[in-house]
């Protein structure tokens, strides 16, 4: 069961350590925000399950980092200097800027200036010559540098098509009205995966990637029936697709998109080539003067190729937030009282178990349940904690609210018979079991 609203979520983010507002202490920085201890747990593993379906399970998909800081002949020939702008107006009446399709109802129509374009890319002045000759902008996207060094990752790997090169990455937008907390800001996260195909494999390509990314979603706690697919309609399409079907989640606040699956066709390779008349390249791209690299294989007959591009594409705060919401359960409890737990997937929770003595100052309790903490540890699951305020109950609420799976308490029979009591989150069953036990249920109940 979701969140109610936005603030309830926001406010639990909060209260817990999740997020913060970015430079909160001066007054904040708009369409920025901070991962707190919990938060920044939670961004990892989605980060990390996503690395490992692709990367890790495909062979033929392999990883990058690659520099946020962009040589703008990228940008250019990837056609965002001319085109990655939204309409933007004033209203005359407020003195506020927006975009045009996000005009506040309370400013008129007759208040407001023509729509004029702005280009969202952010700029940064490279070295310590500030005459603005040397630049550099902020990737807007991570997938032009998988582009860029397609060639570098085919050589050095002998990857035959198809094959893919997958990125987790920041990028920045500078989003005329960044809004509804995460979902749009202008420093974010992206996963993306290029996957190249031979023409003609694109279509059969898309469809597969749009059902894996659907299933993989499902798997995460964003369940499919949660998931509409919008097939984006031909006007509405950016310039490199020839279709791109949204993966659309009703937010808290609205149905919107939370992924993108995008047929690129050879339009990125084929603007990034040099020698570009000697390829047969079927999309439209501007003449390139400046690149060294061929972005071309040849195919049996020895002819080259330009190959076309399958591109899955991710925000990681927009599936932070998707998830936070499913996983948001206010319940009613038998004996009146309600709690607030998040029933995380377990591979997500920020702490995969809580270790709690029943006495704070009992010697004996505690270090035996540091060892178990200790131990647990080493299993390498994600981050165990030693909770020792004392207070059984209210460690109890503090860890479904954060979705801690597991909760162990170590208490005198402990000492005398090496077993625990653990307590399921969803269910808040207990049972009692032998330390010796415990990694085996615990690495079932992370990796199930
Ligand atoms: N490489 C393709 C690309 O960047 P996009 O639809 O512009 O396509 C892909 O962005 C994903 O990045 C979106 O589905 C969304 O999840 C995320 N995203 C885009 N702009 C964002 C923003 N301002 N704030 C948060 N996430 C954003």
């Amino acid at each position: 069961m979701p969140a109610k609203n936005m603030d309830e979520i926001v406010a639990l983010c909060k209260r817990r350590g999740f997020i913060f507002q970015s430079s909160e202490i001066y007054g904040g920085l708009q369409g920025t925000y901070d991962f707190g201890p919990l938060g920044v747990e939670l961004k990892n593993n989605l980060k990390n399950a996503w690395w490992e379906a692709m990367v890790y399970e495909n062979d033929n998909i392999e990883g990058l980092d690659s520099s946020i800081l962009t040589n703008p002949l990228v940008l250019k020939y990837s056609g965002h200097e001319d085109t990655f702008s939204d309409p933007m107006v004033d209203c005359k009446s407020c003195n506020l800027r927006f975009r045009a399709d996000q005009v506040p109802e309370h400013c008129k129509d007759e208040d407001l200036t023509e729509p004029r374009q702005f280009n969202l890319m952010f700029k940064t002045n490279v070295g310590p010559i500030e005459d603005g000759s040397n630049y550099a902008y902020l990737r807007p996207e991570t997938a032009q540098q998988i582009f860029t060094n397609f060639k570098n990752v085919l050589d050095s790997t002998s990857k035959p098509i198809p094959f893919g090169i997958a990125q987790v990455g920041k990028a920045f937008r500078n989003e005329i009205t960044p809004r509804n907390f995460i979902f749009r800001v202008r420093e974010f996260e992206q996963m993306e995966l290029e996957y190249f195909v031979m023409p003609g494999e694109d279509e059969d390509a898309h469809t597969l990637w749009v059902q894996k990314r659907v299933e993989w979603w499902d798997k995460q706690g964003v369940p499919t029936k949660s998931l509409e697919l919008y097939d984006v309609p031909t006007e509405e399409l950016a310039h490199y697709s020839k279709k791109t079907v949204d993966l659309m989640y009703k937010f808290p606040h609205g149905l919107e998109e939370l992924e993108g699956i995008a047929n690129r066709t050879d339009f990125d390779l084929g603007s990034h080539s040099k020698k570009q008349d000697e390829l047969n390249i079927t999309s439209k791209v501007n003449v390139n003067k400046h690149s060294n690299s061929k972005m071309a294989v040849q195919n049996e007959s020895g002819d080259w190729v330009v190959p076309y591009v399958i591109e899955p594409s991710a925000g990681v705060e927009r599936g932070f937030l998707a998830i936070i919401n499913e996983a948001y359960t206010d319940e009613e409890l038998e004996d009146g009282k309600s709690r607030i737990v998040l029933k995380l997937k377990p591979h997500l929770s920020p702490v995969k178990a809580a270790v709690i003595p029943l006495k704070k100052n009992n010697e004996d309790i505690v270090n035996t349940a540091k060892n178990i903490k200790d131990d647990l540890q080493k299993i390498g699951l994600g981050r165990i904690i030693l909770e020792n305020t004392g207070n059984i109950g209210k460690s109890y609420r503090k860890h479904d609210e954060i979705g801690t799976p597991l909760c162990i308490t170590v208490d005198f029979d402990t000492l005398d018979d090496n077993s625990v009591t653990i307590r399921d989150r969803d269910t808040m069953s207990q049972k009692r079991i032998q330390i010796s036990d415990l990694a085996n249920y615990l690495i079932e109940l992370v990796k199930k």
